[in-house]
């Protein structure tokens, strides 16, 4: 079982479960010599990190980041930075009640019948817990990508049906539903907050933005950059949809509204592509946005059945989110992050060779040798003119051409194929001798030679 690790250049393992004693992430391939401290992580566990809000699971983990490797006098080396996050609120009672049965909506069925054995105290490896991990690496990710520019900014711009209308990501970071639009916000946290009394939950859509991107990012064809942000946001636990720019609004379009099209002295006209064409990054902002399903525990009353197939009703007790949109935007932008660090370093990796001087070297001897093939040709063909001529076949009827003719057809020719005037003469002396053939070889009009 391979799938806690991704990325190539960049590669992240993330570890732990929602009740064990610590989660966290090994990350590889970080760049040495990065300033890293574990205030720079920890404003980004900060932005993760429940019971901050009332609107979101009250349990209270303080999510401190410790770095365990990697990091020395305040700078990246080059080895593996490991980064742990204790659990200190842990309360493993509340899912007594659930250990032989299935909680409808969650992945406890299929997590047993692939592996056969289930820790089930609060979600175990697929709890929103694991994500405390993409959120430190997501940190290390970002520090890499602040210094060429690159910005991430998330925000929650439809919750239950209702949705923002503006992209005010200063102001969703401080609204408790991570909402962009002031003028919706308290209706998207009426609705949170209405879901959460009934025992019920709400879900919504999460956009993505990020500025500053360069143009050339990402691999065709298996690592394009759209299908890599695509898979890294699909292994977000609660997302059920990802579209990058138009998405499927784009099926709807006709190409004329769709195409952005490029301007002069660089840019495009429009962004329906959401920054990626051809798998590789415009250099337009890249837009993506997620949909993210209700939360699976509820505090209504749930039909499911045991492990035994029997039928049985379940109250889901423990500490959850009426909406996980608010929680997961932050994870979201560190799995971008994570991705566009993987595909910085991978370009970085793509070294743009040059020639070197033998090359060159070679490849001049290849053009003089086709030179001379030419040349041998040139000579066979003419002998087998002449004797044509001599034994007075179909060759000595073919119009002449004077020396001057050819010689106007050469300069033509030469001038289309931009060779400098005398260059191009001297080679015509040089097959022709002093006296230029009466006739061309047979076959070839003048206008028609080619190098
Ligand atoms: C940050 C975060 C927090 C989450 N918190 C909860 C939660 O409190 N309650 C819950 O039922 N699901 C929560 N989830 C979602 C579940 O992990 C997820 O729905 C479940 O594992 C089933 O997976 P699926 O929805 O991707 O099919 C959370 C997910 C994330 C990313």
């Amino acid at each position: 079982m391979r799938s806690n690790t991704r990325g190539d250049a960049f590669r992240i393992t993330t570890f732990g479960e929602s009740h064990g004693p610590a989660v966290g992430v090994v990350i590889d391939g970080v760049a040495p010599g990065l300033p890293l401290d574990e205030a720079t992580v920890q404003a980004q566990m900060n932005r993760r990190r429940p019971g901050r809000t009332g609107l979101d699971s009250p349990r209270a983990e303080p999510d401190r980041a410790e770095i365990l490797s990697g990091v020395f006098e305040g700078l990246t080396t080059g080895a593996p930075v490991c980064i742990l996050v204790r659990s200190v609120d842990v309360r493993s009672g509340d899912y007594e009640n659930l250990k032989n049965v299935f909680r409808p909506g969650h992945g406890d069925f299929s997590w047993l019948a692939k592996y056969g054995v289930r820790d089930w105290r609060g979600g175990g490896r697929l709890s929103g817990r694991e994500t405390v991990g993409r959120v430190a690496a997501g940190a290390v990710a970002r520090r890499l990508l602040d210094r060429h520019g690159i910005r991430i900014e998330g925000a929650v711009v439809e919750i239950d049906g209702i949705r923002a209308a503006t992209f005010d990501a200063a102001f969703a970071e401080t609204d408790p539903v991570r909402c962009p639009d002031p003028a919706v916000a308290s209706a998207m946290a009426e609705r949170v907050r209405k879901a959460r009394d009934e025992g019920d939950s709400v879900g919504g859509v999460i956009e993505i933005r990020v500025e500053g991107m360069p143009p050339g990012l990402g691999d065709p064809v298996f690592r394009r950059l759209d299908a890599d942000l695509a898979s890294a946001l699909m292994s977000i636990g609660a997302v059920r949809g990802v579209e990058i720019g138009d998405g499927f609004a784009s099926a709807r379009l006709h190409g004329s509204e769709f195409n952005d099209r490029p301007l002069p002295g660089g840019g495009f006209g429009s962004n329906h592509a959401g920054g990626v064409l051809g798998g590789i990054s415009t250099g337009q902002p890249l837009v993506m946005r997620l949909a993210i399903r209700p939360t699976g525990s509820i505090g209504k009353t749930q039909e499911t059945v045991d492990r035994n197939g029997q039928a049985a009703t379940i109250e889901i007790r423990g500490r959850h989110d009426p909406c996980l949109c608010p929680r997961i935007a932050p994870v979201a932008e560190a799995m971008v992050a994570c991705v566009l660090a993987d595909a910085w370093s991978r370009q970085a990796g793509i070294a743009r060779v040059s020639p070197t001087a033998d090359e060159w070297a070679l490849e001049i001897d290849r053009c003089d040798e086709a030179l001379l093939v030419a040349l041998a040709r040139r000579l066979d063909v003419s002998a087998a003119r002449d004797r044509a001529a001599a034994a007075g076949g179909a060759a000595d009827r073919k119009p002449p051409i004077t020396p001057k003719a050819l010689r106007a057809a050469w300069v033509r020719r030469a001038r289309e194929l931009g060779l400098p005037r005398d260059r191009a003469l001297a080679v015509l002396d040089a097959i022709t001798g002093s006296s230029a053939p009466s006739r061309l070889p047979t076959g070839v009009r003048p206008g028609t030679i080619r190098r």
